[in-house]
């Protein structure tokens, strides 16, 4: 790590997708040091290595947001490493797509699949780290949501996806919590809605590039001390709830 480093990250799931690119570039920006997190060893270190090459201050790290033993073992080593957190990005997620055909046991599985990683493996993540967030003299967190979470918007869209959506509703409420915990110390807490980009997420159906996506991540991840907490944006600004 270079001596000009000022500001740690840690991403979940970033060895593939969006939260790849938010680790290509917020390791771009000058004193950001990224902690590229990856529930499968392998996966991290060949993603990490794709940005060392082209020397950018990135390092895998293993984590897997469904296990309070990953959680632990993670939240251990960035202790002894670097003893604070600066900016938390929940970012790991899944969307089972042939979710509408799923039914009884299958059905019950696939709601506990879901939530187990996008909702509280986002909430129990963020509680393993609070800790080390609070030894950041500027804690900020992101939590990668959904438009397609917003009960405001619902009548926009179809009946679709009503596991994935309502995971993604439910992490804005895990969002609000936190933001409205942490408010007074000055935290920044927000989610940000990538829009629809093409990754593995969704079989690369989206039409938004996963650099795209990217963007409101980052600016939220590199909010000052007049940014906004407790939010839900996009490129494009507010989200309704
Ligand atoms: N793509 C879109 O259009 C879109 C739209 C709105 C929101 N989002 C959100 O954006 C985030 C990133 O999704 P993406 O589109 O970039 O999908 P992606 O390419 O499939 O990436 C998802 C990442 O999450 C990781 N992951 C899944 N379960 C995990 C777990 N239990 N612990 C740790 N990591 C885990 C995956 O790891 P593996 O590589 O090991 O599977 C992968 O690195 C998600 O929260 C998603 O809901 C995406």
């Amino acid at each position: 790590m270079s001596a000009s480093v000022s500001k740690i990250v840690l991403i979940t799931g970033a060895n593939q997708g969006i939260g790849f690119e938010i680790a290509k570039s917020l390791s771009s920006k000058p004193g950001y040091h990224v902690l590229l997190g990856s529930r499968n060893a392998q996966r991290g270190i060949d993603a990490a290595k794709k940005l060392q090459e082209k020397g950018l201050e990135v390092e895998p790290i293993i984590i897997d947001v469904t296990s309070d033993e990953s959680l632990a073992t993670a939240t251990k080593q960035v202790t002894s490493k670097f003893g604070r957190l600066d900016v938390l990005i929940n970012n790991a997620g899944i969307c089972l797509n042939d979710e509408e055909t799923f039914s009884g046991p299958a059905l019950r599985a696939a709601y506990h699949d879901t939530f187990a990683a996008n909702t509280f493996g986002a909430a129990l993540t963020t509680e393993a780290f609070v800790p080390l967030l609070s030894a950041s003299p500027t804690p900020r967190i992101v939590f990668i949501s959904s438009t397609t979470g917003s009960l405001a918007n619902d009548s926009n869209f179809p009946a679709f996806l009503p596991i994935y959506r309502s995971s993604k509703s439910a992490l804005n409420m895990i969002l609000v919590h936190y933001a409205t915990k942490y408010k007074a110390k000055g935290w920044k807490v927000n989610a940000s809605c990538p829009g629809h980009c093409g990754t593995n997420l969704n079989k690369f159906e989206g039409k938004n590039t996963p650099e795209s996506g990217a963007v409101n991540a980052v600016r939220l991840a590199m909010l000052g001390e007049d940014g906004e907490t407790g939010t839900f944006s996009n490129s494009e600004g507010t989200i309704p709830w």
